[in-house]
């Protein structure tokens, strides 16, 4: 690849609207989803990409209908079991970003386990955002800089942030036609590109990343500078 290409996150929306057309509850839509994450950290792996962040569960989406939230609470711990020898095949590294605080003991601890398993495999690192806003991880970040007495910099900032030690988001993706940043990784996306399709999450599969990647790699980073 011409250009660096770390870090990809995606916004992987369309879910509800996958299952509709196919009249199936939404939540099939979700469950499709999951299988479609493994797909693309796969193809991302062999292409040698660093970092993948994905969108799994807003500070928001707690409004939904109960019966979704708790389908969606218990998905990373049938992912985790479904692809726990695949994580170790594959070398990929898994980290949860976001607040574990409201999470059931039972999610808490499935998450402990599957880091603590994965911490040391070097290939790409899936970082699954979960409870996660950008707004709330920035806010943190300030209050923990301020009660240390620390000088509000960029740098402290991002050592500070659920992302540091990761570099920033270079490709930003978003299924589903739908054209907003939904309060995810404000801070870290200040410089990326931006790719949106219309195809919805349940479909976007290995070839619907090449097209992003080809799409990336076309676009030309300035950083605010000159070319
Ligand atoms: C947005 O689609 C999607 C979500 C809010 C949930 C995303 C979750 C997954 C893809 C599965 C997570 C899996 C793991 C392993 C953590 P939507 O429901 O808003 O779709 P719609 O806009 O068409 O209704």
């Amino acid at each position: 690849m011409g250009k660096e290409l770390k870090h990809i996150a995606i916004i992987m929306d369309g879910n509800g609207r996958w299952a509709k057309k196919r009249a199936l509850p939404r939540n099939m839509g979700h469950r499709k989803g999951a299988e479609q994450i493994w797909k693309i950290v796969k193809h991302a792996n062999s292409k040698q990409i660093e970092y993948l962040t994905v969108y799994a569960f807003s500070t928001e989406n707690w409004q939904r209908p109960k019966e979704e939230v708790d389908y969606l609470m218990n998905l990373p711990i049938e992912f985790f079991n479904r692809y726990e020898k695949e994580f170790a095949s594959e070398n990929v590294c898994v980290k949860i970003i976001g607040n574990r605080e409201p999470l059931s003991q039972v999610l808490i601890d499935k998450i402990h386990e599957i880091e603590t398993k994965t911490a040391s495999n070097q290939g790409i690192q899936l970082n699954i955002a979960f409870n996660y806003g950008a707004k709330e991880e920035i806010i943190t970040a300030l209050k923990k800089i301020v009660t240390n007495n620390q000088p509000i910099t960029v740098e402290q900032v991002e050592e500070n942030l659920y992302t540091k030690g990761i570099p920033p988001v270079d490709l930003l993706i978003r299924t589903s036609g739908e054209y907003r940043i939904s309060n995810f990784l404000l801070w870290q996306i200040a410089y990326s590109e931006l790719y949106f399709t219309d195809v919805y999450w349940p479909d976007f599969d290995e070839k619907e990343l090449d097209k992003a990647l080809v799409e990336y790699a076309k676009r030309e980073r300035r950083f605010g500078g000159l070319s």
